[in-house]
């Protein structure tokens, strides 16, 4: 059990954590009557997995599978309307109404020619193609469509307003397309046919979800904020550049949100290894990334490929790459956006804490811990060291971070966490592993996730833990 006044879920290393999950969770477990979404688009991809099946959702916020809790994507969103339409028919489809779905007024559009910008630009930072980057820099250069161009105060479709600023728009970007980038130039009809039919379904929920927050906690409900990425993600505390364009923790919650309210209960979700998609140092990584792109991708006719007994026996003889695999391969690190194949590596404390310190997280979630079933030796990076010199502190040069080696300690494995209905059930390694993350980051685990279903989780009790790292 779990209850707090408020609550964050964000994510405490490079995204893919597990927060759908667990946001779906307290959800169903903390009594939250609104979840908020305040960042990011749809380059997220969040896993729910109920008995029914499983419901990855992008732009929808976490809490969309529960008919009484009110959904709110705030202004620190960027929306694609044509994306959040094809994912609500497809939950209505699959029997979910959406209608508690608010949309605010002041979020950010994603237009096609976000799109296209990034589809063709983002390869050296491995993005989504999602046009999130070039939306949040339309934002900053004020030169973007918000949603609120799309529909009136009155709850109408604007066509006279959006079709003329898509007009002037479109015709500096097909500049830029067709001349700076040898693109093919966008059809301002066919856009305009497009967004008008979204904004069509979409216009009676969208509002001043600023307002609507302020006045959910006069009322004392139960908010819970729903961040999308990781904390080494975020654009300014992430592996600068090799990040995504918003503020993915508690600064960029208060800011995409438009309310001051500091959540009580301040979550960060924490895979038990680490994982990355896309470009960028990953100083724990196993492997090589170009080899995991050549190798380990997945074809979805053929499924996701096998890990042999000869890899598994690689990886225990100390093959990183092996090792990389099995985690790949076990845990199923496949992008739930892209489907790219995930980098994996071992936990590394010096990215959570600095998770823990942008967010200050006083509470952690740990997922996936049975991916690590039957690994004797685990590792945990604890500093990185370069040039003789050990640090606990992410560095900011991403251009170094790749000469940094980490500093690891060793614990021991377990055999299997199966049929362990608390933490002290689980067996003593696994104990010890838990005990030691909290340790270094002075943050107790309230969570322990042990499978992707709601009810693969175990809770714990809050404990003043004092931080050694
Ligand atoms: P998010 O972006 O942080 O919401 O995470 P993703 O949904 O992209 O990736 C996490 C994946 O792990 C999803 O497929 C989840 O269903 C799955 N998952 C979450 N927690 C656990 C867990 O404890 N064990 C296992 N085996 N899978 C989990
Ligand atoms: P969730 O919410 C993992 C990564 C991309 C790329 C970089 C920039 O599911 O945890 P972008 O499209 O945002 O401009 O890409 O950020 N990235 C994610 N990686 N999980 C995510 O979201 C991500 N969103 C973006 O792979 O490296
Ligand atoms: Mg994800």
């Amino acid at each position: 059990m779990i209850r707090a006044a408020s609550y964050l879920v964000v994510g405490g290393q490079f995204g893919d954590e597990g927060k759908g999950k667990i946001v779906d969770l307290v959800v169903q477990e903390g009594g939250v009557d609104v979840v908020v979404r305040y960042n990011g688009g749809a380059n997220a991809g969040h896993t729910i997995v109920l008995d029914q099946g499983k419901y990855p959702l992008h732009l929808l916020p976490s809490g969309s599978l529960h008919p009484e809790v009110m959904n709110l994507i705030t202004a620190g969103v960027v929306v694609d309307p044509l994306h959040l339409v094809k994912e609500i028919q497809n939950l209505q489809g699959r029997g979910f109404h959406c209608e508690n779905l608010r949309i605010s007024d002041r979020a950010h559009l994603v237009m096609p020619w976000h799109k296209s910008i990034d589809a063709h630009l983002g390869g050296r930072i491995g993005t989504t193609a999602r046009g999130i980057g070039p939306c949040y820099e339309d934002r900053a250069s004020r030169r973007g469509l918000r949603m609120g161009d799309l529909v009136d105060e009155a709850g109408l479709v604007d066509k006279d307003h959006f079709a003329r600023r898509v007009k002037e728009t479109v015709e500096d970007k097909n500049a830029i397309l067709t001349k700076v980038y040898g693109l093919g130039p966008l059809d301002p009809e066919e856009i305009l046919h497009d967004y008008f039919a979204a904004a069509e379904l979409l216009k009676g929920q969208v509002t001043d979800t600023a307002d609507l927050l302020e006045q959910y906690t006069r009322e004392g409900k139960c908010v819970l904020f729903e961040g999308a990425q990781g904390a080494l993600l975020d654009v300014d505390w992430g592996t600068y550049p090799y990040v995504t364009s918003s503020s993915v923790s508690l600064p960029g919650c208060l800011l995409g949100s438009g309310v001051f309210v500091v959540p009580e209960l301040r979550m960060g979700v924490v895979k038990a290894y680490a994982t990355r998609v896309g470009e960028g140092p990953f100083p724990t990584e196993l492997g090589e990334y170009g080899a995991v792109k050549e190798r380990d991708t997945f074809n979805p006719e053929l499924g996701a490929p096998r890990l042999t007994e000869a890899e598994r026996s690689a990886a225990l003889d100390g093959d990183d790459y092996c090792m990389g695999r099995w985690l790949r391969l076990v845990g199923a690190e496949f992008g739930t956006t892209t489907g790219r194949p995930r980098r994996c590596g071992w936990l590394d404390l010096v990215a959570v804490r600095q998770a823990v310190r942008m967010s200050g997280l006083n509470a952690l979630v740990l997922t996936k811990l049975d991916i690590l079933d039957g690994i004797p030796k685990l590792k945990l990076a604890v500093a990185y060291e370069r040039g003789g010199k050990q640090t606990r502190a992410f560095p900011a040069r991403s251009h170094h971070l790749n000469e940094y080696t980490p500093v690891y300690e060793e614990l021991p494995g377990w055999e299997t966490l199966d049929g362990a209905g608390s933490f002290e059930e689980l067996p003593g390694e696994a104990q010890h592993y838990i005990r030691r993350i909290e340790e270094y980051t002075g943050v107790p685990v309230r969570v322990l996730s042990v499978g992707s279903h709601r009810s693969q989780s175990l809770f714990l009790p809050d404990r003043a833990v004092t931080a050694r790292h």
